[in-house]
């Protein structure tokens, strides 16, 4: 009697498996660790589940603490793909050897300077996107305290703003390392520490997140916040009263990357997961998650709000020299000693 039943059973699961859609199908798990915004990391993985039927385990981290991560789960990995944050933390995970190369089938539809990101490390990883960085001020605040509008880097270091500027830790955020880089190469480095030590004296708080100050200015809980500039557009666009500066004296910037761990336990997924994110289709999620960096697909949309390189002062950030382990160790290791450990 059992057995009849069984096959029956079986034969009705096999035809309702096949009248399903691909993506309803369970093809799979993938774990990715996330170093964007939580905002943005959620509708992401959702519709990457929706589109494959892979189901996606997600743990957001910021970027310098996803790499830590990373390294300390070396002998037993955990994650399959690092998706997003600052590439040069990616850059040191691929020299360290943490990483995996893959020549995804999508880089011919990416613009230059992601597909060099990925040459420059042996396709270990590739660029997602990028964002200039600079700073943000709260208007309401700064009129109220009658202080000028801030317009330069040297500007935040004055007296006026004692305790009123935020930035995060470059040990856990990578948006405060691309500061601490961008500044060493505009400024050249001993001027860069002294700078650095100057505006200590007007930090509040280093936080672990690098678009924390961002939100921070736009409740007023800072006047100044150092960020990627699009993090300061989503508090904008969502109405706070925040100005945004391109600094006068130059900035640098990102270019957002992903990476295949080494000893990715879903390696098929995690290629799979790298294909559909460097797609435009995916890449248009950013928009409708406030995110609004430049796309690195050609063929994805530039969000509207998105701050525009041409119109900001860059330097050419040198990805190489400053995404390599030496001397992003080197760095924050004098940045702890001589400007975090100094009193304010
Ligand atoms: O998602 C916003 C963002 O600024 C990204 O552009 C950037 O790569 C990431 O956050 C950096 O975050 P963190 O500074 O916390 O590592």
């Amino acid at each position: 009697m059992k057995t009849p039943r069984r096959l029956i059973g079986a034969l009705f699961a096999g035809a309702l498996a096949a009248l399903l859609p691909d993506a309803a199908r369970a093809q799979g798990n993938l774990t990715v660790y996330c170093s964007v915004q939580e905002e943005w990391c959620r509708p992401m993985m959702a519709a990457f589940e929706r589109a494959t039927g892979i189901r996606v385990a997600m743990t957001r981290r910021s970027s310098g603490e996803t790499m830590t991560q990373i390294r300390a789960e070396a002998q037993n990995p955990r994650g399959d793909v690092w998706w997003g944050g600052t590439g040069d933390p990616h850059m040191q995970a691929a020299q360290e050897n943490l990483t995996v190369e893959y020549r995804s089938p999508m880089l011919d539809q990416l613009h230059d300077w992601a597909v060099s990101q990925a040459r420059q490390t042996g396709f270990r990883t590739v660029g997602i996107y990028a964002g200039a960085l600079g700073f943000s001020f709260n208007a309401t605040e700064l009129q109220r305290r009658r202080i000028a509008a801030p317009r330069c880097w040297a500007d935040i270091a004055q007296p006026a703003f004692r305790g009123e500027v935020q930035v995060a830790d470059p040990n856990t955020s990578g948006t405060a390392y691309t500061m601490l880089a961008t500044l060493v190469q505009l400024m050249g480095e001993e001027p860069a520490f002294t700078y650095l030590r100057a505006l200590h004296r007007n930090v509040n708080q280093y936080t672990r997140s690098g678009a924390a100050p961002a939100r921070a200015v736009a409740t007023g809980e800072t006047l100044v916040g150092i960020t990627f500039l699009h993090d300061a557009v989503t508090q904008k666009v969502n109405g706070a009263p925040v100005e945004i500066v391109g600094p006068c004296e130059g900035t640098g910037y990102e270019i957002g990357s992903m990476s295949i761990i080494r000893g990715a336990r879903n390696m098929e997924q995690a290629r799979r997961f790298y294909d559909w994110a460097l797609s435009a289709e995916a890449q248009a999620i950013a928009v409708q998650a406030q995110a609004y960096q430049l796309p690195s697909n050609r063929n994805a949309p530039i969000p509207p709000q998105a701050p525009r390189f041409e119109n900001i002062r860059m330097i050419d950030y040198d990805f190489a020299r400053w995404g390599s382990a030496e001397e992003r160790t080197r760095l924050i290791t004098r940045w702890e000693r001589e400007v975090r450990a100094g009193s304010r």
